[in-house]
């Protein structure tokens, strides 16, 4: 079909659900869910100091030890509102939740599990810029799913590669939805019109070489050498190791850096530091980590803990927190080389 009139949405999970006859449709009622999700979410946040309800909410540290912002909450809360009832989940958890949220007796419970950062880069809300929610569907283990027991933490420690689906959306000049069901990633970008996704970008592929690279500067005398000597070399630009002038870009929302490597390439490190031994790394592994990660390896580019593949890990925690370095193939092997070097 031509972009005039590209595939919405649900047209497109359609489509895909054909690859299998047997499949219940539940996975894409969820997707759908999600998405519907995200455009509330997108609304409020166009709303700005505008939004209602802002001055009642926030203010709270949630479990990472991070003052809430409002929308922070109200986020996590139509994530909630607009998945928990239609029967295709068994439980949740989320950054703002320090425990797994059991879906309330008054509704059917199913076999999937999802984790989402309802808000991510909630520290430019006040400055009006591109912010995003980030969400991973897992599949609940058999006991969940038949009802014989409530979620708990263990459920949810599920090596990346489990992932059944993972996507983000963006609230930036335009909203965008983007998506992988494990075949490829996929971009929907918001028609205000129509309050429809439209598929605008039907094969997401990371561009294979880069010269731009994304990292928060001001912690450089916490990294570990492989991780200076990667940014030494692009520093040195044209007459260093690398033989060519790198670029630097640093937006503090790592959706938004994602969504920018997904589109011109270009490598994301928020590595491993010598800050502080109980926080190694700053990101989080189930709901920001793992699901950016399954999209960028979905469109051809590497996600890693900086040594190993990132899809690999086996979470210990809920909120285990994890050095992450992705982008370009080729960049993100540079850097796992340089962790192996002696
Ligand atoms: P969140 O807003 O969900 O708490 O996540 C913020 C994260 C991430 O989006 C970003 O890359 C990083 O924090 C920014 O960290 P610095 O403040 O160290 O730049
Ligand atoms: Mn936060
Ligand atoms: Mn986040
Ligand atoms: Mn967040």
């Amino acid at each position: 079909m031509s972009l005039t009139h590209p595939l919405t949405l649900t047209q497109y999970l359609i489509e895909q659900r054909r690859r299998f006859p047997g499949a219940s449709g539940a996975l894409n009622a969820l997707i759908l869910d999600v998405a519907l999700a995200c455009k509330a979410i997108a609304r409020t946040v166009a709303f700005g100091r505008l939004a209602p309800g802002l001055d009642q909410v926030g203010g709270q540290r949630n479990v990472q030890g991070e003052v809430q912002q409002p929308l922070d909450v109200l986020s996590n809360e139509v994530f909630l509102r607009r998945t928990e009832w239609a029967g295709h989940l068994a439980g949740m958890a989320s950054e703002e939740m320090a425990e797994p949220y059991q879906i309330p007796q008054a509704w059917p419970r199913g076999k999937y599990l999802l984790v989402f950062d309802p808000l991510d880069g909630s520290s430019n809300i006040d400055v009006n810029l591109t912010v995003g929610s980030i969400f991973s569907i897992l599949r609940a283990p058999a006991g969940v799913t038949a009802g014989e027991r409530d979620v708990d933490e263990a459920d949810f420690l599920q090596p990346g590669a489990a992932q059944v689906a993972a996507g983000y959306a963006l609230y930036g000049p335009s909203t965008m939805f983007i998506l992988s069901v494990g075949n490829g990633v996929v971009g929907f970008t918001l028609d205000p019109n129509l309050g429809e996704f439209m598929l605008t970008h039907p094969q997401l592929q990371v561009p294979e070489h880069t010269r731009e690279f994304a990292i928060n500067a001001s912690n450089s005398r916490f990294w570990e050498p492989p991780v200076k000597r990667y940014v030494d070399e692009c520093l040195a630009g044209a007459a260093g190791a690398r033989g060519s002038d790198f670029n630097m870009r640093w937006i503090a929302s790592m959706v938004a850096e994602a969504h920018r490597i997904l589109m011109r390439g270009g490598v994301f490190l928020y590595p491993r530091d010598t800050r502080d031994a109980s926080r190694p790394g700053r990101l989080r592994l189930l709901y920001e980590a793992n699901p950016i990660g399954f999209i960028i390896e979905q469109a051809g580019g590497r996600a890693s803990t900086g040594r190993h593949p990132l899809l690999g890990v086996r979470p210990t925690a809920l909120h285990q927190r994890i050095g992450l370095v992705f982008g370009s193939r080729a960049e993100v092997e540079r850097i796992e080389r340089y962790h192996h070097e002696p």
